[in-house]
């Protein structure tokens, strides 16, 4: 696991100078779930899959950019899949975005899931990796990361996320989002998954929503790149990852780029949209 972490530092050093000096602009293409693809996608991702193609511990990896998994050592211990640039399309007005790992073995799927790694590119540059036990942060200093602090969740928190648009909410949903509301819950959302996850989680607690909707039944956040990794960073900070009614390591996946609901958060809100959802959705 160490080649796998040192290789995403290395990604993640060149990913920040690409940010900073790279074109925000779009290219011709779009991925496998629709999304026009930025100039700035493509080669994160590049510069990732050439860390990753060196490593003989890797047996295949899985970019949310590209169509299919790409094998590479026969003999590797793990699969990786990985969200390069997730909210891209915010460098173009300097707000935050991050790159997504999960690490998993045997196959792509919730349940085998052993470590999940993201990186925060914002003012600062953080790496959290959750070893299936732990959750630590590192911060780049002078070209490294050193380690700051491990991350828990307390029981409640004060801060809600959420995800698509009101429009397209369930009548249950928008009712749960506005009880938070007025229980005295504050609004943060930047539309960056990785930002909002990471605030939720260095403040203690709260939650994020991206639940299904008129537009999107099964949610719009990919469960292998996204879902999955948050899911197990929330579980081992001491909160809860869910789909509305099932744990979220626990749903199944057919395809690779396969979408899940999903509600992330410290374990009282966790419980309230339990409640909410037992008979709805
Ligand atoms: O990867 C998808 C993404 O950009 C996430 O980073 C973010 O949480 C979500 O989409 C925002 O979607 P919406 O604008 O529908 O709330
Ligand atoms: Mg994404």
């Amino acid at each position: 696991m160490d080649m796998i972490l040192d290789a995403i530092k290395k990604a993640s050093i060149e990913i920040k100078n690409l940010i900073e000096t790279g074109d925000t602009g779009k290219s011709q293409n779009q991925n496998s779930t629709g999304d026009t693809q930025l100039k700035l996608d493509i080669a994160s991702d590049e510069i990732i899959e050439s860390y990753f193609k060196k490593l003989s511990n890797v047996k295949a990896i899985v970019s949310e950019e590209q169509e299919s998994v790409i094998d590479i050592n026969q003999n590797g211990e793990y699969l990786i899949a990985y969200d390069p640039l997730d909210g891209s399309s915010l460098v173009d007005v300097n707000l935050s975005v991050g790159s997504i790992y999960g690490i998993y073995k045997d196959d792509f799927k919730g349940s085998n899931i052993v470590a999940s790694i993201y990186v925060v590119f914002g003012p600062r540059v953080e790496l959290v990796y959750c070893d299936g036990v732990s959750v630590k942060m590192f911060r780049l200093q002078n070209g490294e990361f050193n380690y700051i602090q491990d991350i828990k969740l307390y029981e409640i928190g004060k801060l809600q996320a959420p995800g698509s648009t009101q429009q397209c909410w369930y009548p249950y949903h928008k009712t749960m989002i506005d009880d938070f509301f007025k229980a005295g819950y504050r609004l943060r959302y930047s539309g960056g998954m990785v930002p909002d996850l990471h605030q939720i989680l260095l403040k203690g607690g709260g939650l994020f929503s991206y639940p299904s909707t008129t537009d999107l039944p099964k949610g719009k956040l990919r469960q292998l790149f996204e879902v999955f990794p948050f899911a197990l960073v929330y579980k081992c900070a001491g909160g809860g990852a869910i789909d509305g009614k099932h744990d979220l390591l626990s749903i199944k996946t057919l395809h690779i780029h396969d979408t899940s609901p999903c509600f992330f958060g410290s374990n009282d809100e966790i419980k309230k949209v339990i409640e909410v959802y037992k008979n709805n959705g």
